[in-house]
């Protein structure tokens, strides 16, 4: 089928079985066009929610997916590639993390939103980079945390709230490979420009940021911006398709990852995960609905709790 039938065949086929789809900002560009609703993890859960659709379709990754079925269960929860996972989720696994809670008795656990539903069971609070700051700044300031999986996002939290959080050693293969070199190299090219970062980034990378914070937050900041024309993006280069489209008049650079040996002609600032998603996978999903996403029922009733709690402190 060409790509203006399949388009047309996704339309009609979501109009009939009353679907919605939601995409991420790494997703594909095509893929964004036609979704529904375009979001950052955030917005997405918060876009699940309220949804009255029979059929979500969720053009993320699986804990993306797991998340809308934890907080739509009688909803059926369609993910066009189950592939589709992440490495920073992948860095914490659920058993293992669930003899380190144990192991901390007395600590708030607090899951970034790229956990397994298996990891949010042992969770207290689920946050996303778009909300952690303000829900650790509204706990207690000598309460005791622990923050996994990422361990940059969860630096970033601590030095920011001068907090001390016990950090999971878990990070983003996207994210760390953004150099501080390939930044400044930039800024040299583009004297003025503005450098956008998202806190999954190393340390380093991030003092180096104008503006740090979640997709979202940053496709916001640049587009609001009146004085720059310029931005440095230092995050998954899928976010410059809606950035172009509603700045188009601005001039938003990728960050290229770091090029070390064997890694030559990479596209290593692209999810792979992310662009497994793709318009024939939408429509087969659509046709077929399926694969779906399933969560077991006993883990949906525990994991639901913590999410419910971040869409509350979220308000
Ligand atoms: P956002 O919540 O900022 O969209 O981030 C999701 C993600 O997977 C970042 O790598
Ligand atoms: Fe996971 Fe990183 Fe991909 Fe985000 S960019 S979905 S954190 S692997």
């Amino acid at each position: 089928m060409d790509k203006s039938k399949l388009i047309a065949e996704i339309r009609r086929l979501k109009q009939e079985k009353n679907a919605v789809i939601l995409a991420h900002y790494y997703t594909l560009g095509e893929i964004q066009d036609i979704a529904d609703f375009v979001g950052d993890s955030l917005a997405l859960a918060q876009q699940a929610a309220r949804s009255t659709a029979d059929i979500i379709v969720m053009c993320g990754v699986h804990f993306m997916g797991e998340t809308c079925k934890i907080l739509c269960p009688d909803k059926k929860v369609l993910v066009p590639d189950l592939e589709a996972g992440c490495s920073l989720a992948n860095s914490c696994p659920a058993d293992e993390f669930g003899k380190f809670v144990k192991a901390h008795p007395g600590y708030t656990v607090l899951s970034y939103v790229n956990t397994t539903a298996a990891v949010k069971y042992y969770t207290d609070i689920v946050v996303t980079s778009g909300n952690a700051l303000k829900i650790v700044n509204s706990l207690p300031k000598d309460e005791k945390i622990i923050f996994a999986p990422d361990r940059n996002l969860g630096g970033y939290i601590n030095a920011v709230t001068g907090r001390n959080m016990l950090l999971w050693d878990g990070a983003c293969h996207v994210h760390e490979q953004f150099s501080t070199e390939a930044i400044l190299k930039l800024k040299a090219e583009h004297p003025g420009a503005k450098v956008l970062v998202h806190p999954e980034c190393k340390r380093p990378v991030v003092l180096l940021a104008d503006k740090v914070g979640s997709t979202a937050v940053l496709l916001q900041y640049a587009v609001a911006d009146t004085e720059c024309n310029d931005f440095i993006v230092a995050t998954e280069s899928g976010i410059l398709h809606e950035m172009q489209k509603q700045a188009p008049h601005k001039n938003f650079i990728p960050v290229p990852p770091e090029v070390s040996e064997g890694s030559v002609g990479c596209s290593c600032n692209e999810c792979a995960y992310m662009r497994l998603n793709t318009l024939q996978k939408l429509y087969d999903c659509l046709l077929n609905e399926k694969p779906e996403i399933e969560v077991d029922p006993a883990i949906i009733e525990r994991a639901k709790l913590p999410i419910d709690r971040m869409l509350e402190l979220s308000k």
